[in-house]
C-alpha cells in the first residue's frame, strides 16, 4: 500500500475522504492525519478529526493538529456550507482519543526525512498552509515526496467563494503559491471534476441503506451541505469534492485530465486565489500539475459505497 498523510479541515467531504482512506488498507496505509483551518478554526476541525476516526473504530489513528490561519493573512471560514462545527449533520461524540503532542508541520517533516525517500504521498484537502510551512522549514522534504495529490482550484467550473478561486486556494493563496512551485509532482482535483461527483438521492440512499452506523453518518452529513447546493443552485445533489483525492489513489482509471501548467493569483483583490490554469497550453510555462477534469462518477459512486460499507 502507498504511504500517505492526510492534510484536512474537517469538513463533511474531508471526513468521507478520510473514511475512503480508512476502509482501504490494501492500497493505502494513513501515516497519519494533519489538521488546518480552514472550513472552520482548527480547533473544530482537529476534534472533527478525532470524531471521524473514532467513528470508523480507529482511535489509534494519529491526529496532529496544525497551523491555526493562514501564513499571511486573516482566515476565512465556511460554516455557511458545513455548519457551525463543520461537521453538522448527524450527532456524534466528543471524541476521547489523544491529540499527538508533535506539530502537524513537525510530523511532515520528519515523517518525509525517515520514510524512504519517494514513497510518502501527501493528501491535502483543506488550505495549503501545513504544507507551504513544511516545504519551507525543511526544503529538503521536497525532492522527498512521492507526489502531492490535493483537491483545489478550478479551470472552466471557476469559483464557488469568489466568482474566480475555489475555496482551499483561496484561503492561502501565499500557501498554494509555494506549492505550485515547489516542484514535486502534482495531481489537483479542482471543481471541475469535483463538480460531477454529486451526490444524488440514489447515491445518498446507498449509504444509508447500509444500515451502519458509518453508513448513516455519511448520509447525515451528505444531507447536511447538499442543502446548500440544491437550495442555492437547484443542483440534484453536492459536489463530494475531497474523497476525489483518495479515490484517484485507488482507483486512477475513474479519472482523466491534462498536465499543464498552473500558476496561482496572489496579488489581485478581485482574482486572488485563481488558479490560472493554462489548459490550452498557450504558453511556454513548463507543465507543474495534471490537473483532473473528468470523472467516471458511477464508478467512483460504487467506489466509494462499496468500501463504507466494510466500516
Ligand atoms: C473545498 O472547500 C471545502 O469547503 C471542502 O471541504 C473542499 O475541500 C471545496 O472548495
Ligand atoms: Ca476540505
Amino acid at each position: 500500500p502507498r504511504k500517505i498523510i492526510i492534510d484536512t479541515d474537517p469538513g463533511q467531504d474531508d471526513a468521507v475522504a478520510i473514511l475512503l482512506a480508512l476502509a482501504s488498507p490494501e492500497e493505502i496505509d494513513l501515516l497519519g492525519i494533519t489538521t488546518v483551518a480552514g472550513n472552520v478554526p482548527l480547533a473544530l476541525t482537529t476534534k472533527n478529526a478525532r470524531i471521524v476516526c473514532e467513528l470508523a473504530g480507529r482511535s489509534d489513528v494519529k491526529v496532529f493538529a496544525g497551523a491555526e490561519g493562514p501564513l499571511e493573512r486573516p482566515l476565512r471560514t465556511a460554516e455557511h456550507v458545513h455548519g457551525d462545527t463543520g461537521l453538522n449533520g448527524p450527532a456524534l461524540p466528543d471524541p476521547v482519543m489523544p491529540l499527538q503532542p508533535m506539530p502537524a508541520v513537525d510530523f511532515i517533516v520528519e515523517t518525509l526525512r525517515n520514510e524512504p525517500s519517494g514513497s510518502v504521498t501527501l493528501c491535502p484537502l483543506g488550505p495549503l498552509t501545513n504544507i507551504a510551512m513544511a516545504l519551507q522549514k525543511a526544503p529538503d522534504i521536497a525532492p522527498r515526496i512521492a507526489e502531492i495529490v490535493l483537491m483545489g482550484g478550478a479551470y472552466f467550473e471557476v469559483g464557488n467563494i469568489t466568482p474566480a478561486a475555489e475555496f482551499n486556494i483561496y484561503v492561502d493563496p501565499e500557501a498554494a503559491k509555494i506549492v505550485f512551485a515547489s516542484g514535486v509532482k502534482l495531481t489537483v482535483m479542482p471543481l471541475d471534476v469535483t463538480h460531477k461527483a454529486l451526490t444524488t438521492e440514489p447515491r445518498v440512499a446507498a449509504f444509508r441503506d447500509m444500515g451502519t452506523p458509518v453508513g448513516r453518518a455519511v448520509a447525515e452529513w451528505t444531507d447536511f451541505f447538499e442543502r446548500f447546493d440544491m437550495e442555492k443552485y437547484d443542483s440534484p445533489g453536492a459536489p463530494l469534492h475531497d474523497p476525489c483525492v483518495i479515490a484517484w489513489l485507488i482507483r486512477p482509471e475513474l479519472f482523466s485530465g491534462r498536465f499543464i501548467n498552473v500558476e496561482i493569483e496572489t496579488e489581485s483583490a478581485l482574482t486572488r486565489g485563481m488558479t490560472v490554469a493554462d489548459w490550452w497550453r498557450v504558453t511556454d510555462r513548463a507543465p507543474n500539475a495534471m490537473f483532473i477534469g473528468e470523472v467516471d462518477a458511477d464508478g467512483f459512486f460504487k467506489l466509494l459505497t462499496d468500501r463504507i460499507a466494510r466500516l
